[in-house]
């Protein structure tokens, strides 16, 4: 297939080793084009072991309505004040979902509702931004902490958080016996009968509660563990989902595959800042853009809502290592293949954050966990005057330095960075499937 690549400048027209490594145009040395060439194209998904209906299109299916389920959900702290864009009023149970946060009309799941947009307002204000899910199935580890080590812990999570859906598995639980059992039971098998309404031991199972509430506490183990089993389907539904949020094909992986039109001059001249002079490669790795893996990169905690301090990573896996629904856990397919058993707990930790992903980046901001950069132009000044200096937990990354850009230097980066916008979703997966 390379072989058959349009050779257009007799300067790039050159085949280097027995790899089949090519040049494609005059922009880049040999060895560039070996580092850009690592970037892309995406690969196959990565296989889900902990999850067992990682793939299953019913369990997808299903993930789908519960995506845009909003009636499990508990009382907003926060209400709609005409501008911040909360789901209702305080008080209001049944107002957020997945879908609130990761909108449909962003394209991309990402929220574009909550106002200010830098942390997102489910029954309360979160202290984070909503990333989009899209693409987000290549990472080796899910949030901007990398607290959750799969998809379905992420959904779980969220679920139980108070700012968030501020739900409850037994709320969950509930939710899937009166709307979804024909589904759910095709996928993961009979629910107990006991949570019929009209079963005599219906109060077996309480309407709502978490570990830590009196209501589930009080529940004898083998029934808290069928509750805790359930919720954990729930959320391997909603990966199986989330698994099919994927975009392919930028301007970017075009270029590199040999369409030497597909980009501008000066996004390939930003490219090549991108792999050389602005460091950014270091980190923003592999044809997702992000090698999976922690930095400080020195970002002040600024912003409405954002907290003082967020230790970022150093939370995350303290967290992660007593969780009883991580990877390693007993409602795990796979808790051998699980990573969470190797995290060690070190101050180095605190202050890190995961590399984002970079793909559709021009239509995602606002950018960073704090959300503070409005545009990709805001980004960029970051990066060049070598991050913040203070407001940030831990020690910045040593390459984290003023990088001496100039204006031009920058527009190129910045075209360059709107050209990892890939294929839009399919649009069947964006439709709202809820059951009545
Ligand atoms: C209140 C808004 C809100 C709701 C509701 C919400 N999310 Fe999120 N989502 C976020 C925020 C904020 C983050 C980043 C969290 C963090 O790192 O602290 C996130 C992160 C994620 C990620 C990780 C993306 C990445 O970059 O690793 C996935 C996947 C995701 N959410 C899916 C879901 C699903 C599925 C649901 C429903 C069960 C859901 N979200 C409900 C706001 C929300
Ligand atoms: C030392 C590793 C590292 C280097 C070098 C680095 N980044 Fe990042 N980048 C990160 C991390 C970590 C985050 C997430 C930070 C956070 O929100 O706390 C990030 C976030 C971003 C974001 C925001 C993504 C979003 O969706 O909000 C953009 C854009 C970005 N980087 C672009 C760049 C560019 C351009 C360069 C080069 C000038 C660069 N990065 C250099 C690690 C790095």
């Amino acid at each position: 297939m390379r072989g058959t690549l349009p050779w257009v400048s007799a300067l790039g027209a050159l085949l280097v080793g027995c790899g089949g490594t090519e040049l494609i145009d005059d922009t880049f040395s040999t060895s560039e084009w070996q580092l850009v060439q690592t970037l892309s194209p995406l690969p196959a998904i990565p296989a889900d072991p902990t999850n067992a209906v990682a793939d299953d299109p019913d369990a997808a299916a299903l993930g789908q309505m519960l995506f845009f389920d909003t009636r499990a959900a508990g009382a907003l702290t926060v209400g709609d004040d005409g501008a911040n864009g909360a789901p209702g009023q305080v008080g209001d149970t049944g107002k957020v979902g997945c879908v609130t946060c990761h909108t449909v009309e962003s394209g991309w799941l990402d929220d574009t509702r909550s106002k200010p947009g830098n942390v997102s307002i489910g029954a309360g204000y979160g202290k984070r931004n909503a990333p989009p899910i899209v693409n987000a199935v290549f990472y080796g580890w899910f949030g901007w902490a990398g607290q959750d080590d799969t998809q379905w812990h992420q959904a779980c999570g969220t679920t139980e958080s108070a700012v968030s859906h501020a739900s409850s598995r037994l709320a969950i639980a509930h939710l899937l016996y009166d709307h979804y059992k024909a589904p759910y039971e095709a996928v993961f098998g009979a629910i107990d009968a006991r949570f019929d309404p009209l079963s005599a031991s219906a109060a077996d199972f309480p309407a709502t509660g978490k570990p830590g509430d009196a209501a589930f506490d009080a529940m004898p183990e083998a029934d808290q563990t069928i509750v805790n089993r359930m919720f954990a389907n729930y959320g391997k539904a909603l990966a199986a989902y989330d698994r099919l949020m994927v975009s392919r094909n930028a301007p970017f992986d075009r270029y590199v595959a040999g369409d030497t039109t597909a980009i501008s001059t000066a996004a390939k001249r930003g490219l090549k800042l991108f792999i050389g002079e602005a460091g950014c490669v270091a980190c923003h790795k592999t044809p997702l853009f992000s090698d999976s893996d922690f930095h400080d990169i020195g970002l002040g905690q600024t912003g409405d809502h954002i907290p003082t301090e967020d230790l970022g990573r150093y939370t995350a896996v303290m967290k992660l290592q007593t969780d009883p629904m991580s990877s390693a856990g007993a409602y795990s397919d796979s808790p051998s293949s699980s990573k969470v058993p190797a995290l060690t707990l070190d101050d180095s930790l605190k202050g890190k954050f995961r590399t984002k992903h970079l793909r559709q980046i021009a239509e995602t901001g606002p950018y960073m966990h704090t959300g503070e950069f409005a545009t990709l132009a805001d980004v960029v000044e970051f990066y060049d005057r070598g991050g913040d200096d203070t407001g940030f937990a831990g020690t910045k990354d040593p390459r984290i330095v003023p990088l001496g850009l100039t204006d031009g230097d920058k527009t190129d980066l910045i075209a360059f960075l709107g050209t990892l916008t890939g294929d839009p979703l399919d649009p069947a997966v964006l439709v709202d499937t809820h059951a009545p």
